[in-house]
């Protein structure tokens, strides 16, 4: 006879080393997107009722210890590494390493193209992972997380699980955890505090990453919803959505970028007001940069 199954546990993939929390989630109906959108453009709107089925999802962003497990078991080459160059943050980067970019993106200047930047060398080849080995993992592209997820055994999160997840059993709330960004003064997320671009007062102890779960989880005991990395899933892009309730929705059949959910370290109010459940960008599934990560889930019984 089975055991009643514990709702928090420790996955250890038969091939990794690495021990990694899950939690699962009951599935259920829930308010998907909203009809106060902040970013109107990103479709975050309108409110719908989606249902979605049971799942694991793992409790924090995947680390690089953990894609370290994974490259080590496997030789697998991120998409960066190939590319031979990823897009870093401008202020993260060194005078010698600045100096010899030359490209930038019009729109937004603060992303620099830079030679040597992958997941190991998150700000370029003078940079390294040592000491944030239990930081998110960065500069890896959709097909890069998709392939970790496999390997582990498990998926990305559609937009629906993600968002389902992010909200904790809260109805139409704008945080994981409430409508307040800082309760009684304190900071629940990794966000940008100061002027964006140009000055980060690092309020929240943080300038770049955090390591995962340094913030107060949901009340799903999920760390980094929203804050320190963005989190790829599964779906393609739209900003088109139907407000027919919608079982296990999965997004559109085809497209050219896909769906990134939470925000990062960067986002600041004045500029990416994104670190909120409901709110969604998108980048190319070859994409990578100094502030996207990946989570995984699964629907495995256990
Ligand atoms: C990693 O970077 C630090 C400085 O940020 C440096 O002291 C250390 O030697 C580097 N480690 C490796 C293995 O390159």
């Amino acid at each position: 006879k089975r055991a009643k199954r514990d709702s928090l546990f420790a996955y250890v993939n038969k091939n990794c080393t690495c021990s990694v929390q899950m939690v699962q989630i009951s599935g259920g109906e829930f308010l998907m997107g909203t009809d106060n959108p902040g970013i109107p453009p990103d479709g975050e709107g309108p409110q719908r009722v989606v249902y979605v089925d049971s799942f694991n999802i793992d409790i924090h962003e995947v680390t690089n210890q953990q894609f370290q497990s994974f490259v080590l078991a496997t030789g697998y080459v991120t998409e960066a590494e190939k590319f031979g160059d990823s897009f870093v943050f401008e202020g993260l980067l060194s005078e010698p390493v600045k100096s010899q970019v030359t490209q930038a993106v019009a729109a937004a200047p603060w992303w620099l193209p830079v030679k040597g930047a992958s997941w190991r060398h998150p700000e370029g080849p003078d940079s390294n992972i040592t000491d944030r080995l239990h930081h998110p993992v960065l500069h890896v592209s959709w097909i890069d997380a998709v392939a970790y997820c496999s390997w582990a055994n498990k998926r990305l999160p559609t937009e629906a699980e993600w968002e389902y997840a992010c909200r904790g059993g809260l109805k139409d709330r704008l945080y994981p955890w409430g409508n307040k960004l800082n309760p009684k003064g304190q900071h629940f997320a990794n966000l940008w505090q100061g002027d964006f671009p140009t000055h980060n007062s690092g309020e929240d102890g943080y300038i770049k990453t955090s390591p995962v779960m340094s913030f107060p989880p949901n009340a799903f005991g999920l760390y980094d919803m929203v804050g320190n990395a963005w989190e790829w899933t599964a779906d393609w892009w739209t900003v088109h959505h139907t407000t027919d309730p919608q079982r296990n929705p999965m997004g559109p059949p085809s497209g050219k970028d896909k769906v990134k959910k939470g925000g990062s370290y960067m986002c600041h109010r004045s500029y990416c007001y994104r670190y909120r459940c409901a709110a969604r960008s998108q980048n190319t599934p070859d994409s990578s940069a100094s502030n996207l990560g990946f989570r995984c889930v699964s629907q495995e019984q256990r």
